[in-house]
């Protein structure tokens, strides 16, 4: 049967070549699954052949979701890989700055290219993924990031958040879960104490937690190290949802 732990998974990781995926990749591939990801340049996409070259049933493809032609070269890809997840974990703008004080030209620059090129991403992969598979968003879930900077590099965890509850909201039953995981810690940022980081397997243990979720709501959880996977819940609905993950 496709998805069934035994065989090994295979995940799409969407933006997979950096901090996130690298962490994840390895842990997916250490448990058996096999593992396909994006990233935007090719040099990276080479290094990341280097540094995975041990590992068997991972590949890399370069796509900027920022392109709509570069996304739809890459469904052959995407048609022959046929993966039962796909994990989108890009979205930062790639620009910084205060909320309050960036020039209005600029935000919309940055956020509209970064929110834009997600939805190119979901709309590319989100119905090529099969009924039993999970769609995820990862984001952050705090104003502060890792290294200390605030302001608009978290505005799109905002949106991350609002995005899966809208296409959850829109999908025709049956098909893949959608969902949001908001990570509470560093991953891969060098020279932080161990309760501020989630490691790799940490972050593949709760992939698999949600993926087999029999349950489609809530679509928006947490994870910190220590405390786990937990929904972040907004209704009484959803808060009934706590103790099946606990
Ligand atoms: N790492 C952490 O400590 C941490 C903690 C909490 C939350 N998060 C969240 O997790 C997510 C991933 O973080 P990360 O640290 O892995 O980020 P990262 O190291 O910057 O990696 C992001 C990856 O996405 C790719 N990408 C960016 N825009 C793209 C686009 N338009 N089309 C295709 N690929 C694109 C990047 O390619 P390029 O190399 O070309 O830019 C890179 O491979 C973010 O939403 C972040 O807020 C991270």
């Amino acid at each position: 049967m496709q998805g069934d732990r035994d065989v090994g998974e295979k995940w799409l990781l969407l933006g997979g070549m950096g901090r996130v995926g690298r962490a994840l990749s390895r842990a997916l591939v250490e448990g058996g699954d096999r593992v396909l990801v994006t990233g935007r340049d090719e040099e990276e996409r080479d290094s990341w052949g280097r540094d995975f070259s041990w590992a068997e049933g991972v590949s890399a493809e370069v796509v900027d979701f920022g392109s709509e032609t570069q996304a739809e070269s890459f469904v052959a890809a995407l048609r022959s890989f046929a993966p039962d997840h796909a994990v989108l974990s890009f979205g930062q703008p790639d620009c910084e700055g205060r909320l309050t004080e960036i020039p209005m030209r600029e935000f919309d620059r940055c956020l509209r290219d970064q929110l834009r090129a997600q939805l190119v991403a979901v709309r590319t992969v989100l119905p090529r993924l099969p009924e039993h598979g999970l769609f995820l968003l990862i984001n952050g879930s705090t104003a502060v990031g890792a290294d200390g900077g605030r302001g608009l590099v978290h505005v799109p965890a905002a949106a991350a958040l609002s995005l899966a509850r809208v296409l959850a909201a829109e999908q025709e039953e049956p098909g893949p879960r959608i969902a949001t995981l908001l990570l509470e810690a560093a991953v891969e940022v060098p020279g932080l104490p161990l309760e501020r980081q989630l490691s790799g397997e940490t972050l593949a243990a709760a992939l698999r937690i949600l993926a087999r979720r029999s349950r489609r709501e809530p679509c928006v959880f947490g994870l910190a190290p220590g405390a786990g996977l937990r929904a972040v819940s907004t209704t009484v609905e959803e808060s009934s949802d706590l103790e099946e993950l606990a």
